[in-house]
C-alpha cells in the first residue's frame, strides 16, 4: 500500500532529542485529528523506541537515529525508528516483559511491552553490530466513530 503522507527525521543520539522526537511525531499526526488518548499512546510508544536506540543501541557509541512516520488511507499509521548501533542478539528474549540488559538496574525492561500495548503491531529487526529497526503500526479510530460517540 502506498503512503499518502510521509516524514523522515534524522537526529543525534542525545537524550535531549527523545522529547523532540515525541513532539515531532505528535505534530505530524495531528493532521489526522487523533483523540487525546491516541496521541498520548503514540507519543509514549515513540518515546520508548527512541530511548532504546539512544541508551541501548548507542550505549558504547554515538550515532544517528532515524524516525519515519507514514499515513496510509483508512487512518493507518506507521512509525519506524532505526539506529545503526550495537544491535540485539536475541530479539525474542529482548521483547520479553521485564527483560533488560541495564546493569545499573535503572530500567524496568518494559519498553517493548509498552510499545506493544499502545500500538496494533510492533516488529523488530536487528543485526548485532549493525543496528535495530522497530516498525510500529496502528489504525486510528475514524472521525465518524468519534462523532457517533459524542452524540
Ligand atoms: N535499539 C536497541 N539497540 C540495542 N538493544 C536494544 C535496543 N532496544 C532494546 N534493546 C535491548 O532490549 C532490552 C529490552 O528493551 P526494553 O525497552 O523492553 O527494556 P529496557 O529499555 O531495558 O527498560 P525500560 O524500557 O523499561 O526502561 C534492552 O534492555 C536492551 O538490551
Ligand atoms: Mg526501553
Amino acid at each position: 500500500m502506498k503512503a499518502t503522507n510521509t516524514m523522515t527525521l534524522t537526529f543525534d543520539s542525545l537524550p535531549v532529542n527523545e522529547g523532540f522526537a515525541r513532539s515531532a511525531v505528535a505534530g505530524f499526526f495531528a493532521q489526522l485529528d487523533p483523540t487525546v488518548e491516541e496521541l498520548c499512546d503514540i507519543r509514549t510508544a515513540v518515546s520508548e523506541a527512541v530511548t532504546n536506540s539512544i541508551v541501548h543501541g548507542y550505549r558504547y557509541s554515538q550515532g544517528k537515529v532515524r524516525l519515519t512516520a507514514r499515513i496510509y488511507d483508512g487512518r493507518k499509521i506507521q512509525i519506524i525508528v532505526r539506529d545503526t548501533g550495537c544491535g540485539i542478539e536475541n530479539i525474542e528474549q529482548a521483547m520479553e516483559p521485564l527483560y533488560t540488559t541495564d546493569p545499573e538496574g535503572e530500567r524496568s525492561g518494559l519498553g517493548f511491552s509498552v510499545m506493544q500495548s499502545f500500538m496494533d503491531t510492533v516488529r523488530v529487526t536487528s543485526a548485532p553490530g549493525k543496528g535495530t529497526t522497530v516498525t510500529m503500526q496502528r489504525v486510528l479510530s475514524s472521525l465518524a466513530d468519534e462523532e457517533t460517540q459524542q452524540e
